[in-house]
């Protein structure tokens, strides 16, 4: 039964692990019996919040390796406030590790964080995430539910260095291919790079998906302010993780809500902020996704029209020069809000009770190379910029800060890839009829596909091609980047080859379109010849007959929703309406 997405943790006074821990008969003796086993004393049971500490902990998501520790700091806030801090953990996703992709299992992860939440005696959560998908999956999944919550990001790596420069993580390996080929780099040289470049606990330090989703949560107004761009390591990290458990135990006496907070008006600042900082494409996917799960009405273009004339900022890699360290030191995400006061909504609430213009007022910026100001940006008009076309009839998106400008209007001819596999097989055939006018098409990485949409689509360029020093092509898919790479990529083409979309029809020699300034993807063939290939088109066989991978296949929906699963739209809220007797 669907319930309304504003149930408070506490109704007319009373929390709602009352209706666990305040019961004097027998389902309240069972409720507090157990854990007494864990040694709480009795008050602890007697009208204190109980704090839900979704723990996204694992060793095999070494981004958040160190988020068992976090978990004692941010109980010691907890307890500080007068709060009973209770951890738990949840499906954790490890970027470089899991197979074949993490996207795959995103709302799985969500569902897991939703239901644990619900189901448990819990007033206020504490979302403890670092790696990509840990920061959205918890969140839809908090989001479904609508309790107090606060996120505190686990923070970036220390930056990389390597012969004697800083080194950043992610996007040096999307360069290994290159460097051997080109620079000679030796076996020896590589093994020093990848050492290097993962040297303490936290998540990737570029502007990669991971430090995306950091920013994308502040400015949504879900963490105290500076969170994102705290390194891991740093003193300072475990400061805020203390301080964000005192402060959601009294978010729930004030009964503030995840839904309080996430209004139309967050999204904007988070869509705002994230074209600033030259954000992960990867962004428009999740926060999609989480609009969807908050009752929030936000669609694709709306990224287009709020965002892409934001000017850049932010000057990290993938598409500049530093990293997150040195976006810290230089002052973090305070500053490019306070920067970014014109465009913003400011006075949207966040997490500490104050809006965001009031908890950005006096921000200073130590180092304007790494920030730059809205007078004097690192570009103009940097936000994602969204496609529509035949080749991509509910949208495509590109990211022009990371591409090269020569490329942004281009027309040239297909050279087509069937599959990954199919990619693999043939790019470096010296016989590819391919140069560096053409434009790869990769297809059946989509989310229905693959499944799951891996980020493929900033797939390398021919070893010919990169032979004769040729840097950037243009790549078009069904797929997603990682929020490290950059290049000329068209993403998230929507409808999906796999289920039909003109994707699928594209064909070795087709010419295709690419105006970014209009706007504009498009497949240059005949209205009739278009139809044609489209009645002679055949679904390929599914991906998979059982498990969750199937329920995944049948339900996911297309890029430009956000890939969650038609069931999990919306929320059930925080109601349980049946015991466990
Ligand atoms: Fe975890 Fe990059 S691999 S954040």
């Amino acid at each position: 039964m669907k319930k309304t997405m504003n149930e408070t943790s506490s109704k007319n006074g009373q929390l709602r692990s009352a209706d666990w821990f305040g019961k004097d008969d027998k389902m309240g003796f069972v409720h507090r019996s157990w854990l007494r086993n864990q040694g709480y004393p009795d008050d602890y049971f007697r009208g204190r919040p109980v704090i839900g500490i979704c723990n996204t902990w694992s060793e095999l998501t070494p981004c958040n390796g160190h988020l068992r520790d976090f978990a004692e700091v941010v109980k010691k806030g907890v307890i500080e406030a007068g709060g009973f801090p209770l951890e738990f953990p949840v499906t954790s996703l490890g970027e470089t590790i899991m197979r074949p992709t993490t996207m795959l299992f995103r709302n799985l992860a969500s569902m897991d964080t939703e239901e644990s939440i619900r189901a448990n005696p819990i007033d206020g959560v504490v979302l403890l995430t670092g790696c990509d998908k840990t920061t959205p999956s918890t969140l839809m999944g908090a989001c479904s539910v609508d309790l107090p919550t606060i996120v505190v990001p686990g923070g970036p790596m220390l930056n990389g260095r390597f012969k004697g420069e800083c080194l950043g993580s992610g996007s040096f390996n999307w360069m290994v291919k290159e460097k051997m080929l080109v620079e000679n780099y030796s076996a020896e040289d590589i093994m020093e790079a990848e050492i290097g470049v993962a040297r303490s606990a936290g998540h990737c330090m570029t502007m990669g998906t991971a430090s995306t989703m950091a920013c994308m949560v502040e400015a949504l107004g879900l963490t105290l302010p500076g969170a994102a761009a705290i390194p891991a390591v740093d003193s300072r990290k475990k400061v805020m993780a203390q301080l964000s458990g005192r402060r959601i135990v009294e978010m729930v006496r004030e009964q503030m809500n995840l839904s309080k907070i996430l209004t139309r008006q967050a999204f904007e600042n988070s869509i705002i902020v994230n074209a600033a900082v030259g954000g992960s494409t990867n962004f428009i996917i999740h926060l999609l996704a989480i609009a969807g799960r908050i009752g929030v009405d936000l669609n694709l273009e709306d990224f287009d029209k709020i965002g892409s004339k934001i000017p850049l900022l932010v000057n990290l890699k993938p598409s500049g020069k530093y990293l997150m360290e040195d976006f810290f030191y230089a002052g973090g995400l305070p500053v490019v809000i306070k920067e970014l006061k014109k465009y913003l909504h400011n006075d949207a609430i966040t997490v500490n009770g104050r809006t965001i213009g009031e908890n950005n007022l006096t921000p200073v910026c130590y180092n304007q190379d790494v920030i730059a100001t809205v007078d004097d940006p690192l570009q103009e008009n940097a936000g994602i910029a969204v496609l529509k076309g035949n080749l991509c009839e509910q949208g495509a998106v590109i990211k022009p800060s990371a591409a090269t400008p020569e490329l942004m209007k281009h027309r040239g001819p297909a050279v087509v890839f069937e599959t990954m596999e199919d990619y693999h097989e043939r790019v470096d055939d010296p016989n590819l009829n391919i140069d560096e006018n053409s434009v790869i098409v990769l297809k059946n990485v989509g989310p229905v596909g693959y499944p799951g949409m891996p980020e493929v689509g900033n797939v390398d360029l021919p070893e010919k091609l990169l032979r004769k020093g040729v840097k950037d092509m243009i790549r078009i898919s069904d797929g997603r980047m990682s929020g490290t790479a950059a290049g000329t990529v068209v993403l998230h083409v929507s409808p999906e080859s796999a289920v039909g979309g003109t994707l699928a029809l594209v064909k070795d020699g087709d010419m295709i379109e690419l105006d970014v300034e209009k706007r504009k993807l498009h497949l240059d063939i005949s209205d009739e010849e278009l139809q044609r290939r489209k009645a002679e088109w055949t679904a390929p066989t599914p991906m998979a007959d059982r498990g969750y991978v199937k329920f995944y296949i049948d339900h996911v929906q297309q890029a430009h929703l956000g890939a969650d699963l038609d069931i999990l739209q919306g929320g059930s809220g925080s109601e349980v309406t049946r015991d466990l007797h």
